[in-house]
């Protein structure tokens, strides 16, 4: 039904934001309204001035979606007069083809990868600001920046001089394949190393390029939820592996799947550490025509009780296992660096995946890092950081076990950014997270990184971002929520 100028303004709902962000809801929904023929040729709108006032927003945000609403073809304005509708769009825009029928009904008809990845129980990335104890980071503020930002400027300014290159650049890939041979026991040559903007980015692209519809993959239960995601929204049959004091089991009964994920250094969430045994065992369902390997390093770089496990990988005799690393967790989360080793005779289509699906991280950063790398700034990084997280990491371990014993059990891992503790009583950890969060200290919920199987319920916490009063203080928060 046409609707009348006077009532415009109860068709429009804006959420709160800037004026940017209004200005573009505004287009978009006058732009909708005309579209589908709710605003018919020659209708005059109020004038910015009324618009703006009905709506509660500045005269700027209504001019602004006036006047590309006329860019558009939508409206016409001359100067001093109301718009008016310049098309009749119920009929002819659809007869063209330009409004999708969604477009009508108000729901887009998603691809199955996108309606998968909407389903999933993950947040990307949280709204709120970054609150202790929330898992999963380092502390960006020690982080050092002016050392960093001398490499960023010394590599923008060689810029001039450089080749415009490949991909992924021959510096950062040499000096990784030097440092993830050394210090986590990788075999692998450069040209086998590929730099992505995140862990999740290479998770992303081995998805694309080896899953199809109904294959089956293997991964931890609980797990990390980021990987369930990628390969499930590519069509995976993804079925969860129960964890023991060894780390990942296999289910007996099933045949070797297409794909195994696994965490062994620290698994994500429990941080427990695959025994050689177990090891060994999935690397002899990776034979040729078996099961691929993805092993996923994300905190590797931080042991602190003995010297590290090297990674599975350095195992592989049959070139099936996949390395995923990020600098997400060993220097900023911001930095948007990660990286993938592939098996070599998927590095090429791999190669051709990462240039259509456009996962490629910016040579100026790439070639900062390799200098960074390089002049062993990573590596006198990683020195203090594991110094300071074990302190954190014991700080918080003994906290729990003084504080809130008799609640909670702690699980001390070997290493990594984060630990669990289990619930000894109830199972309603989303509850407790739920209370804590409202008292200022932010946890994820046990159960929510649980497969399939009844879920261990209890508390996710970092150590590593937070400093020792911080620390102290969200323990002195949680005690008095329990
Ligand atoms: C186990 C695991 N792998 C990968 C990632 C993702 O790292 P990135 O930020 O590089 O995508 C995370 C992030 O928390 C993680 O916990």
């Amino acid at each position: 039904m046409p609707v009348s100028e006077g009532m415009i303004f109860a068709l429009i709902d804006l959420k709160r934001a800037d004026d940017e962000g209004l200005a573009v809801q505004l287009t978009s929904q006058l732009r909708n309204l005309i579209a589908t023929g709710r605003l018919g040729k020659g209708s005059a709108l109020p004038s910015s001035r009324r618009l703006a006032g009905d709506l509660g927003v500045s005269r700027n945000t209504v001019t602004y979606a006036f006047e590309q609403l006329a860019a558009e073809g939508y409206l016409e304005t001359s100067n001093g007069r109301r718009p008016v509708v310049a098309i009749d769009g119920g009929e002819r825009i659809e007869a063209a083809g330009a409004v999708a029928p969604s477009v009508r009904s108000g729901k887009p008809r998603l691809s199955p990868w996108a309606s998968k990845l909407r389903q999933t129980d993950w947040p990307m990335s949280y709204q709120a600001p970054l609150r202790p104890l929330r898992p999963g980071h380092g502390d960006f503020r020690e982080f050092p920046n002016e050392i960093w930002a001398r490499c960023l400027r010394r590599s923008a300014v060689r810029a001039a001089k450089r080749e415009p290159g490949p991909v992924n650049r021959t510096r950062l890939r040499e000096a990784l394949a030097h440092y993830l041979a050394t210090s986590r026991g990788v075999r692998a040559t450069a040209d086998q190393i590929m730099i992505l903007p995140s862990a999740q980015a290479a998770l992303t692209l081995i998805a694309s390029v080896l899953i199809s519809p109904g294959d089956e993959v293997w991964v931890e239960d609980p797990g990390y939820p980021g990987a369930a995601a990628a390969f499930r929204a590519s069509g995976a049959r993804v079925t969860g592996m129960k964890l023991d004091e060894q780390g990942m089991q296999r289910m007996p009964g099933l045949a070797a799947p297409k794909l195994i994920f696994m965490t062994p250094s620290h698994q994500h969430p429990t941080g427990r550490l695959m025994s050689l045994a177990r090891r060994t065992e999935f690397l002899g369902l990776s034979r040729p025509g078996g099961s691929w390997i993805v092993e996923d390093d994300y905190d590797g770089e931080f042991h602190y009780d003995s010297r590290p496990v090297p990674a599975l990988q350095g195992l592989d005799a049959h070139g099936r296992v996949f390395y995923v690393g990020t600098f997400s967790k060993a220097m900023t989360s911001d930095i948007r660096l990660g990286y993938l080793v592939a098996p070599s005779v998927l590095v090429s289509t791999l190669e051709i995946a990462q240039r259509h699906i456009g996962l490629i991280a910016s040579s100026h950063v790439q070639e900062a890092l390799a200098e960074f790398i390089g002049d062993g700034h990573f590596l006198a990084h990683l020195r203090r950081m594991r110094r300071l997280y074990h302190a954190r990491r014991d700080h918080l371990a003994e906290g729990l076990e003084r504080h809130l014993g008799d609640v909670l059990s702690t699980e001390v891992p070997s290493g990594g950014i984060q630990l669990v503790a289990r619930l000894k009583r109830g199972r309603a950890d989303r509850a407790a997270v739920k209370r804590l969060v409202e008292a200022g200290v932010e946890t994820r919920a046990l159960s929510s990184l649980a497969l399939g199987r009844p879920p261990d319920h209890g508390l996710l916490l970092g150590f590593a971002a937070w400093r020792e009063n911080e620390i102290s203080a969200a323990l002195r928060t949680m005690a008095s929520c329990f």
